[in-house]
């Protein structure tokens, strides 16, 4: 196993790695990063280059990798990677730029949301473009005790077409049979050691079932206000080279704006597969 470095990244979330190639099949080096991020919410690993194939066998260590539902950003010949880019070749846009502006959990529509996700940075603005994670265990356990009895047992109706909707994107009727609305717990379990984390988001909520709207989305954004307030986002200032997995089960996260007639975002996004909420 190579040596690293581990350091915390802020107070209580998230560790930074160095001193590692992620590029070599070292399988029992990767296994540790999988170990520290089972914990921390949050792993970034400095100084790497990784190419697509490299990626996904890193990928792969965390679980069965993730398919995507946009197919028109994948990178060539690797569809599980989906290109984060504002970079043109031969006049044509190869990356969507503006991927996840909103605060969100990824793919909080389906029955298994993603577990994972993890961003390499291969081309990074000199400023802006931040990623911001807000830490919903913090959230949680921050809330009055009253706030989270009243909410532990609460039920939150996610949907494909709410989000698609919000895009402006038409949905066919074979995409709408194979993405039905799902509904899922507002307070999770993290698996790893049972710590309870305040899983809302935007995006593809719906309402609280049990509850008439406008009440239920009220909640859900008071709730995400919250989640999303100072003491627990932190932003992940990029470095060429970084690759940063959040744990999805615990955060939210949102991409922030860049100069994109000044600047190129290169950032190839892979995910892994997760179980039902609980
Ligand atoms: C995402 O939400 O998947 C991307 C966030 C970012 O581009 O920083």
């Amino acid at each position: 196993m190579q040596s690293m470095t581990v350091k915390p990244m802020w107070d209580g979330f998230g560790v930074e790695i160095t001193g590692i190639d992620l590029s070599k099949p070292d399988t029992e080096t990767q296994d540790k990063v999988v170990e520290l991020f089972h914990l921390h919410g949050a792993v970034v690993v400095r100084d790497q280059n990784l190419n697509p194939e490299q990626q996904m066998a890193f990928t792969e260590r965390f679980g069965e990798p993730e398919t995507n539902t946009r197919l028109e950003y994948t990178y060539p010949g690797e569809p599980r990677i989906y290109v984060i880019s504002n970079k043109k070749v031969g006049g044509k846009d190869i990356g969507d730029y503006q991927a996840g502006l909103g605060w969100h959990t990824d793919s909080s529509y389906l029955e298994k949301p993603a577990m994972c996700t993890m961003l390499h940075a291969l081309e990074v603005p000199a400023e802006g473009s931040d990623t911001l994670l807000a830490d919903l265990c913090a959230a949680y356990r921050a809330l009055p005790e009253e706030t989270q009895r009243k909410i532990d047992n609460l039920k939150i109706h996610h949907s494909y077409q709410a989000l698609m909707d919000m895009k402006g994107v038409t949905l066919s009727d074979k995409q709408k049979a194979e993405l039905p609305d799902v509904v899922h717990p507002m307070v999770r379990t993290h698996p790893a050691d049972g710590r309870k984390a305040l899983w809302v988001s935007t995006g593809t909520t719906r309402g609280v079932i049990g509850m008439e709207n406008p009440e239920g989305l009220e909640l859900i954004q008071k709730m995400v206000t919250h989640a999303t307030s100072e003491p627990f986002v932190h932003a992940h200032k990029w470095r060429k080279g970084d690759v940063l997995i959040w744990d999805n089960r615990c955060t939210l996260h949102r991409g922030t704006p860049f100069d994109v007639s000044k600047y190129v975002r290169l950032v190839h996004r892979s995910w892994v597969k997760g179980d039902r909420p609980v």
